[in-house]
């Protein structure tokens, strides 16, 4: 049957179904982008300040914008209230008492409570920010030339550099990535700590290898009497002072790592391919002492399928993705881990599927 006869062949409501699918995802980005916006306005700190509700016009001069804004600041805040953002209620006016109209006023909902940064050392509007930078969002939009390509990543083929080589050339894409990866540390961190401190048990001394500026290091050094330290490249770690809560270290994973109790490989190995993994946990396994003097490896990454909520599944799936265009890497499910695992040599692994989209595994020597 030709190609013309079998589209006209469909029912036209699943046609218009399947345009409406397909125009979704072409403009689902907006989506991405209207929440960067709002948080380079600083929308939810301007609504929190305001006592946590706030006018239409209230936020229009909450933050500085000309009143010709009025009507797109209506619209963007539409849409983040759609998405679940912010919630809305209708108040009356302040104006003329005949003409009063009913006024806008929005108001936080939990997921904005993630984004207000007052005070709120769990707040995630860093990581908004580093994940939707230009350097991390444009090479995607390069998928199918680098499909063509030799090159390793789309990001090196629009770059001409691998993303750490870029982070330790470009002052500001380090400081956003690793301000945008602490506050995820600290927001994690915080769960793992509360809910999952067993994991902690009996170890004194920790190395964060890969550890960024040391957010998940002083959540765990604050909350448990463990000595840890972070190892990262010179330019993440090499101007941060020791303050006597973690010790800095800079070098690199796959030459030496500093001897402790435990390692802590967060987000670190989704980065790289099977063959670095092993030497990176090679490494590890250096660095601690054997099983029965309680050496571990503590690795905080995601596992797919291990969670088979949807809305999980397709988060990882993404993640996947953004591995693909921005390292050459991708996300392992348990028998892409357990050859790792085993390649590297430990002998035996346990994964706890307790922090949403993403586990705690643990790897024994
Ligand atoms: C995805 S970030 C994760 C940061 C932190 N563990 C977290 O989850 O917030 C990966 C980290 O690995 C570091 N890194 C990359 N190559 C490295 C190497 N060869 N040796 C040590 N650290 C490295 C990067 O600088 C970066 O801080």
């Amino acid at each position: 049957m030709e190609l013309m006869t079998k589209v006209k062949n469909f029912e036209s409501h699943d046609l218009l179904q399947a345009q409406e699918q397909l125009w979704n995802h072409i403009f689902v980005y907006l989506k991405s982008m209207t929440l960067k916006c709002a948080v380079e306005l600083g929308i939810p700190d301007a609504i929190h300040n305001h006592g946590g509700s706030i006018a239409h016009p209230e936020l229009l001069a909450a933050l500085s914008l000309p009143p010709s804004r009025s009507p797109h600041l209506r619209r963007l805040m539409r849409m983040l209230t759609h998405s679940g953002f912010f919630a809305t209620r209708r108040s009356p006016g302040s104006g003329d008492e005949e003409e009063e109209e009913e006024e806008d006023v929005y108001l936080l909902t939990p997921l904005s409570y993630l984004l207000v940064n007052d005070n709120n050392s769990l707040s995630l509007s860093p990581f908004v920010l580093a994940m939707l930078d230009p350097y991390l969002v444009d090479p995607s939009s390069s998928m199918s030339s680098w499909f063509r390509s030799c090159e390793r990543t789309p990001f090196q083929m629009v770059n001409g550099w691998g993303f750490w080589d870029m982070a330790g050339r470009d002052g500001k894409l380090n400081r956003i990535f690793n301000d945008g990866m602490a506050s995820d540390g600290r927001f994690v961190m915080d769960v793992v700590v509360k809910e999952h401190g067993d994991v902690f048990q009996g170890v004194t001394s920790l190395v964060d290898v890969g550890g960024g500026i040391g957010a998940a290091a002083r959540a765990i050094a604050e909350a448990f009497e463990i000595r840890c330290s972070v190892l990262d490249l010179p330019h993440v770690v090499g101007n941060i002072a020791t303050d006597g809560v973690v010790e800095f270290v800079a070098g690199n994973m796959f030459d030496r790592i500093p001897p402790a109790d435990a390692v802590l490989l967060k987000w670190i190995l989704h980065n790289w391919t099977d063959e670095e993994c092993v030497k990176i946990l090679q490494q590890c396994k250096e660095a601690i002492p054997p099983k029965e003097a309680g050496g571990k490896v503590i690795i905080l990454d995601v596992v797919i399928d291990f969670n088979l909520e949807t809305k999980s599944k397709e988060t990882q799936l993404l993640v996947d993705l953004l591995m693909m265009v921005g390292c050459g890497s991708f996300e392992r499910n348990e028998k892409e881990w357990r050859k790792i695992i085993w390649e590297a040599g430990f002998s035996d692994y346990k994964i706890m599927p307790v922090l949403g989209f993403r586990s705690i595994i643990e790897l024994y020597p």
